[in-house]
């Protein structure tokens, strides 16, 4: 009799062991220099078309994959078939899917105006949600705003976590932090506490203080949400040639590339504002455009348009979302943070 449950409890040990295996092994993160046959040289020239990840990689043909990194087609097909086993490119059940799904948290912005245009709560974790538009209409108050709700427990539209808030302009207002938390009852000071901020001085070391977050949360730090506030000022005004253009872009597709993979595997928010600027080829409507293009659009899990509307409101826009209909809605920036009404 003791032998069996001495057996059992062997069995459930080793069951434990096992999850805890599988746990890490889904944990890792590959990269591409993880690939067999995959030197520093092929990476750069994978990087150089545009490739940064092993997604990349797992969903081309060796013969792709031979001319872009410069490798034999056998060398190429191995390092797929690596790419391919690495990431785990295999169907899954729709229970697991929806146990994944599941896993998202969604972080109240204050306004059920906007929550609703976001699909129902706010802004998801596991995506990235953009907000552009001209000065003054709204974008930062929307991230402080986050910043001090994703604080809150979950059942009350928080992720109860820590926020992030990159500030690449020097917008960040410790005493609106406070406003916006006192307006909800909670303690301005501990609020504060709970958000890391730093200035980016430049493109270089916007990129580097991502890296520093995800060690952050290695470290232990409960963190549901990075703000960067602006994303695209530093690009803009360090790649200023039409010749750098391309540079340009590529350095953010990257940087975009890393945000997102970052937002899946630790199931947190991004949000990050966009500056417009004036398109002369745009005759009618509002003539301005996203910096960044085409780039971000197609990384942004959500994107907000932001403009002023009558008598102080603000009106937010939501274009191409993946699941949302393109839908338009007004909010007001208030002293409480974002609000239905003034
Ligand atoms: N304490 C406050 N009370 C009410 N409204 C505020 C407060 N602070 C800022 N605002 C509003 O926020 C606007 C600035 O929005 P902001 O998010 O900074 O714009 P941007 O899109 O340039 O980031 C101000 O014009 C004002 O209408
Ligand atoms: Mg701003």
């Amino acid at each position: 009799m003791a032998e069996e449950k001495g057996e059992k409890a062997k069995e459930e040990k080793e069951e434990k062991e096992e999850k805890k295996d599988k746990k890490k092994k889904e944990e890792k993160e590959y990269t591409l220099s993880d690939l067999p046959g995959i030197g520093p040289s092929s990476i750069a020239k994978l990087e150089a078309a545009g490739i940064y990840d092993l997604m990349g990689v797992a969903v081309m043909t060796p013969a792709g994959l031979a001319e872009t990194a410069g490798l034999g087609e056998a060398g190429a097909r191995k390092a797929i078939q690596a790419a391919r086993k690495m990431m785990n490119l295999d169907f899954q059940t729709g229970t697991d899917y929806a146990k994944k799904r599941e896993e998202i948290c969604v972080i109240t912005t204050g306004s059920k105006n906007l929550d609703n245009l976001l699909g129902g709560k706010g802004v998801e974790t596991k995506s990235m949600t953009e907000a552009f538009g001209a000065y003054g209409s709204g974008k930062s108050q929307l991230g402080f705003a986050l910043a001090v709700n994703v604080q809150l427990p979950v059942n009350m539209g928080g992720a109860n976590g820590k926020a992030v808030f990159i500030d690449c302009e020097g917008t960040f207002r410790p005493e609106r932090i406070r406003q916006i938390a006192e307006a909800i009852g909670a303690n301005p000071e501990k609020i504060l506490k709970n958000i890391f901020v730093a200035r980016a001085l430049n493109s270089d070391h916007q990129i580097l203080l991502l890296d520093r977050v995800a060690e952050m949360i290695k470290e232990g730090e409960p963190i549901k949400l990075i703000i960067i506030d602006s994303l695209t000022a530093h690009f803009r005004s360090e790649f200023t040639g039409r010749g750098q253009l391309a540079d340009r872009q590529q350095k953010l597709n990257r940087y975009l590339h890393s945000l997102i993979r970052i937002s899946e595997q630790y199931n947190l928010a991004v949000y990050v504002t966009n500056q417009v600027m004036a398109n002369p080829a745009i005759m009618f409507g509002d003539p301005t455009t996203a910096v960044g293009g085409h780039i971000v659009a197609h990384s942004s899990t959500y994107r907000l348009y932001l403009r002023r509307g009558k008598k102080d409101s603000r009106v937010a826009k939501m274009i191409d979302s993946p699941n949302l209909p393109e839908n338009e809605t007004i909010f007001f920036l208030t002293a409480a943070g974002l609000r239905d009404s003034a």
